[in-house]
């Protein structure tokens, strides 16, 4: 019996020896950065048209005046974004069912459309999941939350492929209504991509 004890023990000292190792790792974990929609815009953004598209979907004319002085934690900023991005696919895709009722449209071109929404499924299913994106960045309480930022890379690159699925499909047909969409789709997702970058690589706390 006190053999039984003492080796009960010894697991309880290596499992706290773990925890304070453990412990060490959390510590240099980055936070979830919090911040108003106008500074993560003004932090991912490079070109005018990127802020001006991040602007337009994270404060919609509605609620800007309300909502720019809020600071929130970048995870909202990339779910709500990816939901705008959804409901562009969502659109993409209605105006790729109306082409097929055109007789106008050739039939190579049909398949090229076909191929080109086969991509949105997939960036759909991965846009899906940052539309509801859970990352701790509560040290305290739930520690370095590698395998969720692991996730969200995951997500965001399966939406960029998609993107280029479609994109590559339409290279021969510039004048397909999907054309112009495809590229204003991807410049969304773009922006999805770079607010996740934020819970990805975050900045120092400041
Ligand atoms: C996509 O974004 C780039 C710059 O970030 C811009 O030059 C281009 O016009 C945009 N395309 C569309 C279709 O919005």
């Amino acid at each position: 019996m006190p053999k039984a004890i003492i080796s009960l023990t010894a697991v309880t000292v290596a499992l706290l020896a773990a925890v304070a190792g453990g412990g060490d790792t959390t510590a240099r974990c980055a936070p979830v950065p919090s911040m108003t929609a106008e500074e993560a815009c003004s932090a991912v953004c490079g070109t005018d048209h990127m802020r001006s598209l991040c602007h337009r979907t994270l404060l919609p004319p509605r609620r800007r005046v309300a909502a720019a002085a809020r600071r929130h934690a970048v995870t909202r900023y990339i779910s709500a974004a990816a939901r705008v991005a959804l409901d562009a696919y969502a659109a993409t895709a209605a105006a790729k069912r109306v082409t097929e009722y055109s007789a106008a449209v050739p039939a190579d071109e049909r398949t090229a459309h076909e191929r080109c929404i086969d991509g949105y499924d997939l960036a759909a299913r991965f846009m899906a999941r940052l539309a509801v994106v859970s990352v701790s960045g509560d040290v305290a309480r739930s520690g370095c939350d590698a395998a969720a930022r692991r996730r969200v890379r995951e997500d965001f690159e399966g939406c960029l492929d998609g993107m280029d699925v479609c994109r590559r499909r339409l290279f021969g047909y510039p004048a397909s209504p999907l054309y112009g969409r495809n590229l204003a789709d991807r410049n969304m997702t773009l922006l999805v991509a770079l607010l996740s970058n934020l819970v990805i690589s975050p900045a120092p706390a400041t």
